[in-house]
């Protein structure tokens, strides 16, 4: 077993995709000359698992939409059609949110995944720069013209004036993850992989990993993708996940282990998967969940944040990516599975003395820091306002919990307010259900390096990420019943408030890609074995 190699980049523009690509060329040349994979590179194929909201949804059914001119009818584009969005926007809600409880589709609409390559919106160009609206990428990107330009001029290439970026990102042609993604097709078909030996996978992100088995047989179906593209070419395949897919892909991992015969396990690993490109993993969760469970991320998409709110909160997946602790895991379910199936599970988590002795369960910070009443009131929400204008209840103002990693994973925070949030009993729910409850595997644990050949970690680094919230009630009814006063950020080693104060923590070497903090994607550097090779982009200091 070769030892994983790992891949951090400071990426900061269009550039950097190619660097990323050609980093990965030279790793798999050596692979090649170090592993037994000798054969002819036609006989691979290529497998892509897309991340979270990365695949495409269509309407299985005829809904009219009162006062709107566009309905919706069967095979319409629903994540996503923003022209029908803004045009019936409760109309499209029926289509793409699920029973918070069940999981099952709205009465008079319901929404399946695409399939084929076309159906991963990473690939769609622009589709990204337009969904990400302001944002500056989701792995690999920045969207400022001033980075570009840098960049531009350092490549020696043509500059852009400003309009023409403007134009670029206006009118969606290369989306900067589209392009990475398309690059690395590239790749595989310039190492003389076949154009049709590259496999999509979507799959509908709005599901808990067991509902797609139940529901799709999303796992069943991944197996046989597998054993048929070794059927057709003869030759084992490259897993190349993004974000999500990354814990979709280890799910799949732990669920063939009860689907085929112990001994028969490796041999299915060996044969059918020669590498594992990890890019952008969660790997111990995003912080950005907990703010789309609070207050809602619109994903740049067109909708109020009340809305995002109750869209992500109605998705079983939408505690998957929860953050949690390095230092506490649960039993293992495979072999609970042999030893006492039919017992009643006890699903409490184990933590190493670590996780106390520590502050944070190893992260910067406290993720959350919450602004609760401290009494129990008949007016179900009291805002912040209510009760400070209550001059007679000196002893009742809001009380600040704050909660670290663990205390978000095992639902201490949920159940803390309760009584103050009508989502949390739901999220409670589900997350004790689908997830700490898995009969496959509680996913809000960490990862041991999976079993595979080659595995490649790619990440980028250094970018400001958020690790943590302030949030206070905001007056308002549900869904915008919370309101974030301050974010802290990690930039580059430091801690810093929205405000730019520096803030006292346990800063990580470096920061993030953005979207997940630097603690979460760093992970896999424990895989390591001793015959590491960590490959950086050539501007990249070391950040061990
Ligand atoms: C690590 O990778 C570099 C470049 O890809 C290569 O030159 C070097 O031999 C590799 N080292 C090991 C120990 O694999
Ligand atoms: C799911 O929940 C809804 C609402 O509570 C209910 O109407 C429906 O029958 C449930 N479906 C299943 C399959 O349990
Ligand atoms: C944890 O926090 C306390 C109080 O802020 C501090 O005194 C202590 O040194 C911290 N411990 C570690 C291991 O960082
Ligand atoms: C203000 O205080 C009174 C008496 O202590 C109490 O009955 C009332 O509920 C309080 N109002 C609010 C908005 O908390």
């Amino acid at each position: 077993m070769t030892a994983p190699h790992l891949l951090e980049l400071k990426m900061r523009g269009l550039i950097l995709t190619f660097l990323i690509l050609g980093t990965l060329h030279k790793s798999f040349t050596v692979i090649n000359g170090e592993e037994e994979f000798k054969g002819d590179y036609k006989k691979l194929s290529g497998i892509i698992i897309p991340g979270f909201a990365s695949t495409q949804l269509r309407a299985w059914s005829i809904l009219d939409c009162p006062y709107s001119p566009l309905d919706f009818n069967p095979l319409d584009l629903v994540w996503l059609d923003t022209t029908k969005l803004l045009s019936a926007v409760n109309c499209w809600l029926k289509c793409i949110m699920l029973e918070p409880y069940n999981q099952t589709d709205h009465p008079e609409c319901k929404s399946r995944p695409d399939s084929g390559l076309s159906a991963i919106t990473e690939l769609d160009p622009g589709y990204i720069t337009e969904f990400r609206g302001g944002r500056k990428g989701d792995v690999f990107i920045g969207h400022r013209w001033d980075v570009v330009r840098e960049l531009q001029q350092q490549a020696g290439e043509v500059v852009e004036s400003r309009e023409k970026w403007r134009r670029i990102r206006r009118n969606g042609d290369n989306g900067p993850l589209s392009s990475v993604w398309k690059e690395w097709v590239k790749w595989c078909i310039e190492f003389g992989i076949e154009a049709n030996a590259i496999i999509a996978v979507p799959y509908d992100w709005r599901l808990s990993p067991s509902k797609l088995e139940e529901r799709d047989l999303y796992f069943h179906k991944l197996k046989l993708t597998f054993e048929t593209a070794y059927k057709l070419r003869g030759g084992p395949s490259l897993v190349f996940a993004h974000s999500l897919g990354n814990l979709v892909f280890r799910y799949f991992l732990e669920w063939l282990k009860l689907e085929v015969a112990p001994k028969e396990y490796m041999n299915w690993l060996d044969k059918h998967i020669h590498a594992y490109f990890a890019v952008g993993s969660p790997f111990l969760g995003a912080t950005e969940t907990i703010k789309a469970a609070l207050s809602g991320f619109t994903f740049g998409v067109p909708i109020s944040e009340g809305t995002a709110r109750l869209m992500f909160n109605s998705f079983g997946s939408s505690t998957w990516m929860l953050p949690f602790s390095k230092y506490c895991k649960t039993e293992d379910k495979y072999w609970k599975h042999f030893s006492d199936k039919g017992k009643e599970a006890h699903h409490a988590y184990h933590c190493e003395e670590e996780e106390f002795k520590r502050n944070y369960s190893g992260w910067p910070t406290n993720l959350i820091n919450i602004e609760i009443p401290s009494f129990h009131s008949s007016d179900a929400y009291p805002s912040v306002l209510d009760v400070m204008e209550n001059t007679s209840m000196e002893c009742s103002l809001p009380t600040q919990l704050s909660f670290n990693a663990r205390e978000v994973a095992d639902g201490t925070f949920f159940k803390a307010i309760e009584d103050y949030d009508p989502d949390s009993k739901r999220l409670l729910h589900q997350l004790q259900k689908s997830y700490h409850g898995d009969p496959v595997l509680n996913p809000l644990t960490p990862w041991d390096r999976p079993p595979l050949k080659n595995v490649f970690c790619i990440y980028g680094v250094d970018s400001k990420t958020e690790v943590g919230y302030y949030f206070a009630p905001s007056g308002k009814p549900y869904p915008d019943n919370w309101i974030v006063t301050d974010v802290i950020y990690e930039i580059e080693g430091s801690l810093y408030s929205r405000s730019g104060n520096l803030v006292e923590g346990n800063p990580g070497a470096t920061s993030g890609d953005e979207t997940v903090a630097y603690h979460s994607l760093s992970w896999c550097k424990n895989w390591l074995g001793p015959t590491v090779n960590i490959t950086r982009t050539p501007q990249q200091p070391i950040p061990l």
